[in-house]
């Protein structure tokens, strides 16, 4: 299928992930085989009024391409507007509309998940964003708002003839969240309604799970979100598995520490001396898990702001593996 400029058979994607997809990660991830990555979402007004707070997010270096730059919004005119201002600035491969984004301060604002109560307007914003750029649109939907309100292939054929170019969807419901399965059939449905390429989404976390999702839904691509965050690896697990049928080895305590060290060299990197420890924060509990004092050692980390202090608690750590 084709992404931007570029054409990728069965996409294996990194999803945009507030918190957690910022340019380190997204560099470590596309290192490890991801063939497109997202940024968070970013606020269209946010966009609109200039904030520097919101383009920070949106900072990426040209080997992350293709990239895909994520807007959320009520207002069909705020949306067009900054998809035209991240075009102009950014020019990223893709501008993908939110509108799966359960979280309530962003639903409170009729925003994300919202539009999949009030699909005149979701229809609205796609048109008005589509019309306002040269870069494709994609968007990215859960089932519906409840289970009352299962819309996604009515959702899916409204996007397609609005003139968005690929559609990934989450199959859980907005008051889901993240509990329950996400339900396949929808992704095998929309499948057969549109035309337009359909990404699958949710609990993918072995190379299996992908196969199968690939396999039972007919989908052209799928979206990893959370196990990425402790196992980056799965992206090129992934392509190896669907190419060769290998299956992956789970990876030994000294790679998590190695890439924990290059992640906090990429956060100084991008975000300065000042900034890099409190996204660190987040992923500490991913690397070092399952090993005997391993949550006082997560303690350890967490406390420490300083880089050489970081250093040390985690090449000690190294050290007594290597030893042992
Ligand atoms: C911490 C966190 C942040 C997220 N941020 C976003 C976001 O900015 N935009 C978005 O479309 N989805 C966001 N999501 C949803 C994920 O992109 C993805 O759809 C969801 O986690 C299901 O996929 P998974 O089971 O592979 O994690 C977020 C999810 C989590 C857990």
């Amino acid at each position: 299928m084709k992404i931007g400029n570029y054409e990728i058979e069965t996409p294996v994607i990194f999803a945009p992930m507030a918190g957690y997809s910022d340019r380190a990660f997204r560099t470590i991830c596309k290192r490890l085989g991801a063939d497109l990555v997202f940024t968070e979402f970013v606020s269209s007004e946010g966009i609109v009024r200039g904030s520097e707070k919101t383009e920070s997010y949106l900072d990426y270096d040209d080997i992350e391409r293709p990239l895909g730059i994520q807007i959320f919004g009520h207002d069909p005119v705020a949306m067009a507007n900054s998809a035209k201002m991240i075009e102009e600035k950014f020019q990223p491969d893709v501008i993908d509309i939110n509108m799966g984004c359960s979280v309530k301060k962003v639903v409170a604002k009729n925003a994300g998940a919202a539009l999949l109560n009030d699909l005149n307007l979701l229809s609205k914003i796609a048109g008005k964003v589509v019309k306002a750029v040269k870069t494709p649109v994609t968007a990215k939907i859960r089932s519906g708002w409840n289970h009352k309100n299962i819309v996604a292939v009515e959702v899916a054929q409204i996007l397609e003839d609005q003139g968005i170019t690929t559609l990934t969807i989450h199959p859980r419901t907005a008051s889901d969240v993240f509990s329950s399965k996400p339900d396949w059939n929808i992704i095998t449905e929309i499948k057969r309604a549109v035309d337009i390429p359909v990404i699958g989404n949710g609990n993918i976390i072995t190379p299996f799970d992908a196969k199968q999702m690939l396999d039972r839904t007919g989908c052209d691509g799928i979206m990893i979100g959370r196990a990425a965050i402790g196992n980056p690896w799965l992206f090129n697990d992934i392509k190896k598995y669907l190419a060769t049928g290998d299956t992956p080895v789970e990876r030994p305590l000294i790679d998590k520490i190695q890439l924990c060290k290059n992640l906090i060299n990429l956060e100084i990197e991008y975000r300065g001396w000042g900034n890099w420890y409190p996204i660190m924060r987040k992923f500490y509990s991913s690397y070092f898990k399952g090993f005997p004092g391993a949550s006082q050692f997560r303690e350890q980390l967490v406390k420490s702001e300083s880089i050489s202090n970081t250093l040390e608690i985690i090449e000690n750590l190294e050290k007594q593996i290597i030893s042992s």
